[in-house]
């Protein structure tokens, strides 16, 4: 296996444990960044701005029947159903992140339009064009970006729409293997990869700047103490070498 990559047991397992470590009950299950504009007075709000922006490709589409792929602990899974009235259906490999994403959210999952399996993004467990919309709330960053956006396609119809956000690669990056950072590519190769998997009119937006303020939030998550260091040095730099983007695209 390539010493620089997080093996994939690795990623889960650490998953595990953040879910267990920083889930406790009132609070989101956010395992993402916010948003921050002129009118963000919250971090709670810039998390629900975040995901508000990155639906809105699918709600200009009409998008009924989503997956969101590396839901966690199933915040955006659970903001996308209520924003867009759609039905959502969350997966994640890590065990301890989909049993609290049941927990948080039994109501909506008991009235069914909420659903949250175990799944590897490398094989999704549905059909060809089985989805009007792929959503991913950096998962993508952990994920070996052809063979991962290759089954988003897959499962997606024609016509459907892809939104995602990650962090991308800048000049100086160097990687973080312990924090699962191993997979962070430069912006040119991620939007390369989405046309040489058939996406068209692949549309980007920088959220570097817009995402910064987060990291004074997240520098405090707890984690495992081995990888804490890394976590500090990452958020330290975020924006120098490392950005944030938007991508969205039609099949
Ligand atoms: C930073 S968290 C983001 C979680 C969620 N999207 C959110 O915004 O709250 C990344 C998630 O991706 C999941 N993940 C990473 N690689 C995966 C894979 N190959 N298959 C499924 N899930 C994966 C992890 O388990 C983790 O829950």
């Amino acid at each position: 296996m390539d010493e620089k990559v997080l093996s994939q047991d690795a990623v889960s397992f650490k998953y595990d444990f953040d879910a267990l470590l920083n889930y406790r009950d009132g609070e989101l299950g956010a395992f993402h960044v916010g948003y921050f504009d002129s009118t963000t007075t919250s971090y709670r709000a810039a998390l629900e701005n975040l995901v508000r922006k990155a639906a809105e490709p699918l709600k200009n589409s009409s998008c009924f029947k989503i997956i969101d792929i590396g839901c966690g602990c199933g915040y955006p899974s659970r903001q996308l159903q209520s924003f867009l009235n759609a039905s959502v259906i969350g997966v994640d490999f890590s065990i301890k992140s989909i049993e609290i994403a049941n927990k948080i959210h039994a109501a909506e999952v008991e009235k069914g339009n909420l659903t949250f399996l175990q799944m590897n993004a490398y094989n999704l467990m549905f059909q060809e064009n089985s989805f009007d919309g792929v959503f991913a709330i950096e998962s993508l960053f952990h994920m070996d970006k052809l063979r991962a956006i290759q089954e988003m396609y897959r499962v997606l119809r024609i016509g459907g729409v892809i939104s995602i956000c990650d962090y991308y690669a800048k000049p100086g990056w160097k990687g973080l293997i312990q924090e699962g950072f191993s997979e962070v590519i430069s912006l040119e190769d991620f939007l390369q990869i989405f046309r040489q998997c058939g996406f068209k009119n692949i549309q980007f937006s920088d959220w570097t700047e817009h995402v910064k303020p987060s990291y004074q939030y997240l520098r405090n998550r707890k984690m495992i103490s081995h990888v804490q260091k890394d976590f500090e040095e990452f958020c330290e730099n975020a924006g120098k070498n490392s950005g944030y983007t938007h991508i969205f695209a039609e099949k």
